[in-house]
């Protein structure tokens, strides 16, 4: 048995707990539910190896508890910003994530919210549930059209692509922004054309964020930015919850201002600000976006090698530093 040991923070669909726990001192199997702090700290100390989920904080305090046997810090999540990714990089710790396994969920899942929040198809479901429906309504919960309309992307990467060409099927127009424009021949593949910020959110119909969260894209969508957009338009946030002003959306959806949002993540979450939850135009889900068995499986895999290379003085498959 390997005299290192490691700590994985929950029990994770795909992470073969038995099998690490033969070659590594093991604790008591990981649980569900979120590791308390104080557990985290403390089987931190004297790791090797940490696998663990964006609802981890993995920052000095934590790195330091670890002390300097710590080597890696494999995410079970694509986003990587509940790491202190710069920090561990002067530790010389790696930090590992998981792409690519859950692209196709995330895009599906950010188009379920684009046409949900269009057709307004939570509220109504509510409606029929609570046995509000008396008869066929030609007035009932009319919504936008998405067929042919604009979409507006930020954050064209995997996810971002991905989303780009579920589209087509609606015979969308589609802009982007990213931090750099992408080669001319990608954005003819997608068929999707360069816009900065702004213009994006006055031209497009539907805004789906795509962007890690980064210093840069924090409070990226905030009452301002909210202002450019149409009326009638639609916000759908795949990405994480602080690039959005969630307070901002509430009241623009309150006053009119927003036809909709779809939300899978929130600024605070897993609280989400009362004045979404009274939105009934809001189409809100509990951070679902690589939610399949397939999906998750594979993060689980992924993250386990990567864990495993790092500690065996392999290149890990997915490194971000
Ligand atoms: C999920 O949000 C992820 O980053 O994988």
């Amino acid at each position: 048995m390997d005299r290192r040991t490691i700590v994985v923070t929950r029990r994770l669909p795909g992470v073969p707990w038995d099998d690490l726990a033969k070659r590594f001192p093991a604790g008591d199997p990981p649980k569900d539910g979120t590791m308390s702090r104080e557990e985290f700290l403390a089987r931190a100390r004297g790791a090797s190896g940490i696998l663990c989920t964006l609802a981890d904080r993995v920052d000095a305090e934590l790195m330091d508890a670890a002390g300097p046997s710590l080597v890696v810090v494999s995410n079970f999540a694509v986003g990587v910003n509940n790491v202190d990714v710069d920090g561990a990089t002067r530790r010389g710790i790696r930090v590992c994530n998981t792409p690519d396994v859950l692209t196709d969920a995330t895009a599906d899942l950010g188009f379920a919210l684009l046409l949900s929040a269009a057709r307004k198809v939570s509220d109504a479901d509510r409606f029929v549930r609570a046995g509000g429906w008396t008869g066929w309504d030609p007035w009932g919960f009319l919504g936008v059209p998405v067929a042919g309309k604009t979409l507006g992307i930020v954050g064209m990467g995997k996810i971002g692509a991905a989303v780009a060409r579920r589209s087509r099927g609606f015979s969308m127009k589609v802009l982007y922004h990213n931090r750099r424009r992408i080669p001319p021949s990608e954005e003819a593949g997608l068929g999707a054309s360069y816009r900065d910020l702004d213009a994006l959110l006055a031209e497009s119909d539907f805004v789906v964020l795509c962007v890690p969260l980064t210093p840069e894209t924090r409070g990226l969508i905030s009452t301002e930015r909210l202002g450019k957009m149409k009326r009638t338009a639609v916000l759908v946030n795949i990405a994480r919850g602080e690039i959005v002003d969630d307070e901002a959306v509430a009241t623009a959806l309150a006053e009119g201002r927003l036809f909709g949002a779809g939300f899978d993540v929130f600024e605070k979450e897993p609280l989400v600000h009362p004045k979404l939850l009274s939105a009934p135009s809001a189409v809100l889900l509990p951070h679902l976006g690589s939610a399949t068995v397939e999906a998750r499986e594979g993060m689980g895999r992924l993250a386990t090698e990567n864990l495993l290379a790092v500690l065996d003085g392999r290149e890990p498959p997915n490194s971000v530093n």
